[in-house]
């Protein structure tokens, strides 16, 4: 079977780029990307494509390469399901903030909107795929809906989570460490749609490299990379803590501990704790699972990870305030970075959020700059944290548009995030520009100590 027209419900930063890259890499097929947000598709059609929503390094020349050649953003959400043999599936899954399993399970309504939706419109047989990251076991409740509220047609549903990262989301798509598909293995149809993707992967991905597995692996497949590699952050981040009250270094001791083949290099890096729409929601969702079966001891030894990352940014803010003399009331505190990670616009779950909110409780006056994040993105996470009323965050929090203006007269700077043009700053003109003592906080380990003791700062770092 020859895939022809693609749906994608969910224009986010999942279903944007992924379905960019799909139709880059396969012409012959019609990719259309549809959403309820009309600002969002807007936003993808904006003739400039550097005003598309969602910010990757090399996406706006995949989107002026493909859109309106094979790849379409569109509102009509009913007419692209009608046209699609394959329909993915790319909403968000957020923890839910109401109800049973409250502040722990994913927030499946959206996933159901989409099913009772694809079964309202279908006319012709469906593969339906699961891109966001759900529950496992979720396919068997989309089937239960598709089956019985649908117009009689067949639906073979598969998994085939998604593993880019932001910030590199472009490269990862174009060459991921494997695509992974899930789907019903024992029956003719189930083998038959499973191909299907396959062969739309292959159009670019080395067969090699295509996996292929029952669903229930397919779906928690992806939970359990998410936790394993959140869980290494937090490992470095329990270690950095030990580092600072000993006199080891955090980055020397990564590096010693990562040349060990057997652990590898990568996700050792400390921090100010791990930020992003996915590691914290995750876990959290596998925690309920694992409760959700009585397996107490599973579900505690992964909770431990998010315990370990919250612990993590409050001693950092912690720390702000005890060096600052035990007072940042009316202090200006400069933050330089407020996204989860350099190369994104994305901000959800950014540790530089709760520090604030910490720092905020404690009466500090707050300047912000990012290089890629909006003022009205800012206050809105601020106010989400529902902290304090939104007049307040408004009146001591201000947005700079460089690094300069924002560490004007500040009593300290804290990096908050470890976007490149940090690193090359005139941090001599900056020193010069503060109050005295003048404090730089590390939070990304992104700095030279030495050069920026030598310029006169008293620096703090995570983990030395
Ligand atoms: P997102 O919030 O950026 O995008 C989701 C989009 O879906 C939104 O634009 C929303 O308006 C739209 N939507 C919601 N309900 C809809 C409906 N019924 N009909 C049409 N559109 C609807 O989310 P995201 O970051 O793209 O994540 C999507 C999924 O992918 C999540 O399950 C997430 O866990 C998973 N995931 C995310 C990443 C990541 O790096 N962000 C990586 C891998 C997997
Ligand atoms: C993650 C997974 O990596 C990706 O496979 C999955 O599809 C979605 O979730 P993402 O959250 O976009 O991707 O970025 P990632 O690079 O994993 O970083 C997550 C957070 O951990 C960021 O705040 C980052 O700064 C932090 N981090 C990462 C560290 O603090 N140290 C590290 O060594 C690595």
């Amino acid at each position: 079977m020859k895939i022809k027209n693609i749906c994608c419900i969910g224009a986010g930063y999942v279903g944007g780029p992924t379905m960019a890259v799909i139709a880059q890499k396969c012409p012959e097929i019609n990719v259309t990307v549809v959403d309820i947000n009309e600002k969002r598709i807007e936003a993808w059609n904006d003739k400039d494509v550097e005003n598309i929503p969602v910010y990757e390094p090399g996406l706006s020349k995949v989107i002026a390469e493909t859109r309106d050649r094979n790849l379409f953003f569109s509102t009509d959400i009913d007419s692209a399901i009608d046209k699609a043999d394959m329909v993915f599936i790319s909403v968000n899954t957020p923890t839910k903030t109401y109800g049973i399993g409250k502040g722990m399970a994913a927030d499946l309504k959206y996933i159901e909107l989409c099913a009772r939706q694809i079964a309202r419109v279908s006319k012709s047989d469906k593969i339906v795929v699961e891109k966001s990251t759900l529950p496992v076991r979720t396919a068997e409740a989309l089937k239960n809906i598709l089956d019985n509220t649908g117009n009689g047609v067949n639906y073979q549903i598969l998994s085939n989570p998604e593993f880019l990262a932001e910030g590199t989301a472009v490269e990862d798509l174009l060459n991921p460490d494997r695509v992974l598909i899930g789907g019903d293995v024992e029956s003719p149809q189930g083998k038959e749609a499973m191909q299907a993707l396959v062969d739309v992967y292959a159009h670019w991905v080395d067969k090699s490299r295509i996996l292929t597995t029952s669903v229930w692996s397919s779906e928690l497949s992806k939970l359990t990379a998410n936790a394993f590699l959140a869980q290494r952050v937090s490992s470095i981040n329990a270690m950095s803590e030990l580092c600072e009250k000993t006199g080891a270094d955090v980055n020397e001791v990564a590096k010693a501990v990562g040349m060990d083949s057997r652990i590898g290099p990568k996700f050792l890096k400390a921090s100010v704790g791990f930020g992003g729409s996915c590691f914290q929601k995750d876990i959290l969702n596998l925690v309920y699972i694992a409760k959700s079966f009585g397996l107490n001891e599973v579900a505690d030894y992964w909770e431990q990870v998010i315990i370990i990352n919250d612990h993590q940014k409050r001693r950092f803010a912690a720390n702000v305030v005890k060096t600052l003399f035990n007072t940042v009331s009316g202090k200006k505190i400069a933050f330089l970075g407020w996204a989860f990670k350099k190369d994104t616009n994305d901000t959800r779950e950014s540790a530089a959020i709760y520090v604030a909110d910490y720092l905020l409780n404690e009466q500090a006056e707050i300047v912000i700059y990012d290089p890629k994040v909006k003022a009205e993105q800012i206050y809105a996470d601020l106010d989400y944290l529902n902290s304090r009323p939104c007049e307040e965050n408004r009146r001591c929090v201000t947005v700079a548009n460089n690094s300069y203006t924002a560490g004007k007269d500040a009593h300290a700077i804290l990096v908050l995030t470890e976007w490149d043009e940090f690193k090359t700053l005139n941090w001599e003109k900056i020193y010069n520009d503060m109050l005295k003592p003048a404090f730089l906080f590390d939070g990304r380990r992104l700095l030279e100590r030495k050069i920026k003791e030598k310029i006169g700062f008293e620096f703090y770092a995570i983990g030395s």
